[in-house]
């Protein structure tokens, strides 16, 4: 990956992890742009899939990760997005073959889920794993199509 920037966003219940994963992604040399949720108020994590998103959208960064309680409901709301292609994931081989094959830009996980030492690890797999592009591009673009024409319905 070359731009060091990424994205993170949690709700209440990933609070927790947030902070630990934006350390750990700090002292990778990465620049974090944090979207909050800030606290462990309890709070709509759509809401912040929004506005990680929207960084992405924009081109502010070209990754990003999101936390709640089991990734679940961020993943959902992330993959609702234009361009958005967001996994849901529990194990390394998956956080890796999601940047390799599906060209995944944001990784989703739970902090109900895994612990810390599993959640830096599925940072690390996301993004130090690199899309593979060929065969795999044309499938990427197939969901491009799904999106552009589910939204012109
Ligand atoms: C919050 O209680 C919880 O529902 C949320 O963090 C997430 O797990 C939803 O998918």
């Amino acid at each position: 990956m070359n731009n060091k920037k990424i994205t993170v966003g949690c709700d209440h219940a990933g609070f927790g992890l947030k902070k630990i994963v934006i350390t750990h992604l700090e002292e990778r040399g990465f620049e974090v742009l944090d979207v909050g949720t800030h606290s462990t108020d309890s709070c709509d994590y759509p809401k912040i899939a929004h506005e990680l998103c929207k960084s992405i959208q924009n081109g502010t960064t070209e990754l990003g990760i999101l936390i709640c309680g089991t990734g679940i409901g961020m993943s959902m709301a992330a993959n609702k997005h234009r361009g958005i292609r967001a996994a849901a994931c529990s194990d390394t081989f998956s956080a890796r073959l999601t940047r390799v094959h599906n060209d995944a830009n944001v990784l989703c996980f739970g902090e109900r889920v895994v612990g810390v030492g599993l959640a830096l690890d599925l940072v690390d797999a996301f993004i130090d794993a690199e899309f593979e592009g060929g065969k795999h591009q044309r499938r990427v673009d197939m969901i491009t199509q799904i999106e552009a024409s589910e939204s012109s319905l």
